[in-house]
């Protein structure tokens, strides 16, 4: 007889016990007072970040560029980022090619090509649908090129249609006319806003390619924050700052890894299209220590260990913002021929041989605001018990995901929040 069959009855007696089991729980826990807010069964989880291209991305740019030590308050979204560069992988060849591939590539999927970029498009499409009910959202991202050969029309077709990635001619201009010129396209794609300036200098050669993106979020809360609740407390930050905090207490997915000292934090946007997921050292801190705890697979388990707890939540009123300038931090994960004149490929990008085209840098623009509004709807009565705290009056990290896809909208570190700066009373 075959060993596996033979064992299926005893698994087959193990469930009926597991489930007679259950029942028994169920009948002597069900107390007579109603919790109106306690879901009939839990909501179906996004797709994990183990295997999510722009997880993967995303934590490794995000160390990256955390490891200048100039890196103070930052935001970027590593599916803007990730989409932008698909684009541009899809009009490149050889080595330029293959390079952009193993940057989007998962550990878990080795298939790259058209199934990335099936991915990231619907990634994207889910993203903007959402904006104006679970936030307010501004983006644009744009390709420019500086006295280069004209640019395929099939290449700015395919970029545009799935990566929203518009192509833009650089002025003939010197290096201030270009920097002007890209300051003022990031201002449109900011809504208005004025983002910092580029650090350094931009030198576009002839036959560059600049990659840009700008984006500006604002979530809606799914319960929001009463403005009746805000006070002026203390930030810790990287000065101490007087700043306005919000308050709220409700039932939000949360989890203490007691191990590593972090608190996990997921709290919804309006409709569940998306989530803010917050990581908060126990005590003050830098972020250096938990920023070394960051890969997916942790993310995951920290998803996963989230339980629906009552908890007291303190966040800063802020805007969170940076300009960053991502040649190097994508040159040291494997990204260096793009940039050389001599033997970038974008062949598909100019319809024609290589070594006309190269990449002449990768600016993002980002900005992400935290507010007390949630999105319309009517307000939920909640059963709270005994409140865990979650105080963020000092550093922490933040990410923003898509509830359909799992992908990584927005990640960012606040190190600092603007406010009247405290002084030594003594
Ligand atoms: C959130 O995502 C899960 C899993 O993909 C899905 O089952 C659920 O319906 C989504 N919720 C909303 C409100 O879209
Ligand atoms: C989101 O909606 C606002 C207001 O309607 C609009 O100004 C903005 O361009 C939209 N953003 C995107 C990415 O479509
Ligand atoms: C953040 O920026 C928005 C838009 O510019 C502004 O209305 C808001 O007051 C700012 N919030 C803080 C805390 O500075």
């Amino acid at each position: 007889m075959n060993p596996r069959s033979a064992m299926l009855p005893r698994l087959d007696v193990g469930f009926l016990i597991l489930s007679s089991v259950l029942l028994v729980q169920g009948s002597t826990t069900s107390s007579p007072k109603k919790s109106p807010a306690a879901p009939a069964s839990p909501p179906a989880r996004p797709p994990s970040p183990v295997g999510d291209l722009t997880w993967a991305l995303g934590l490794r740019l995000y160390q990256a560029i955390r490891s200048e030590p100039s890196s103070v308050n930052m935001v970027f979204s590593p599916l803007l980022v990730a989409s932008s560069l698909g684009a541009l992988g899809g009009g490149s060849a050889g080595t330029t090619a293959s390079q952009v591939q193993d940057l989007l590539k998962t550990p878990s999927s080795s298939k790259a090509g058209a199934k990335i970029g099936n991915l990231l498009s619907a990634a994207l499409k889910s993203f903007t649908d959402a904006n104006g009910t679970t936030f307010h959202l501004h983006t644009s991202s744009a390709v420019f090129s500086k006295q280069a050969p004209p640019v395929s029309k099939a290449f700015v077709k395919d970029s545009q249609d799935k990566f929203r990635l518009q192509h833009q001619p650089m002025g003939k201009g010197d290096a201030k006319a270009d920097l002007k010129q890209l300051y003022a396209w990031a201002k449109a794609g900011l809504g208005g806003l004025d983002g910092a300036p580029v650090e350094g200098e931009i030198k576009a050669k002839a036959g560059a390619l600049i990659l840009a993106n700008a984006l500006r979020f604002k979530g809606l809360w799914e319960r929001e924050f009463s403005q009746e609740s805000t006070d002026r407390r203390t930030f810790l930050g990287k000065k101490y700052t007087k700043v306005v905090m919000m308050h709220r207490a409700g039932l939000y997915r949360f989890h203490e890894d007691m191990e590593n000292m972090v608190q996990v934090l997921e709290v919804p946007l309006w409709g569940d299209k998306a989530s803010l997921v917050l990581l908060l050292p126990f005590h003050v801190e830098n972020l250096d220590r938990v920023e070394k705890l960051l890969n997916p697979e942790r993310l995951s388990k920290w998803l996963e260990k989230t339980g629906v707890t009552s908890v007291a939540i303190s966040l800063p009123r802020a805007n969170i913002s940076s300009t960053l300038s991502l040649q190097k931090p994508l040159s040291a994960l494997g990204l260096t021929d793009a940039w050389d004149q001599k033997v970038a490929d974008f062949s598909g990008v100019s319809g024609k041989s290589k070594g006309k085209l190269h990449l002449g840098g990768v600016f993002h623009w980002a900005s992400l605001e935290l507010a007390a509004e949630a999105g319309k709807g009517a307000a939920v009565e909640e059963n709270i018990q005994k409140p865990k705290l979650f105080y963020a009056d000092h550093p922490f990290i933040i990410f923003v995901r898509d509830n359909a896809t799992g992908a990584l909208l927005l990640m960012g570190a606040v190190d600092h929040v603007e406010g009247e700066p405290l002084h030594d009373e003594l």
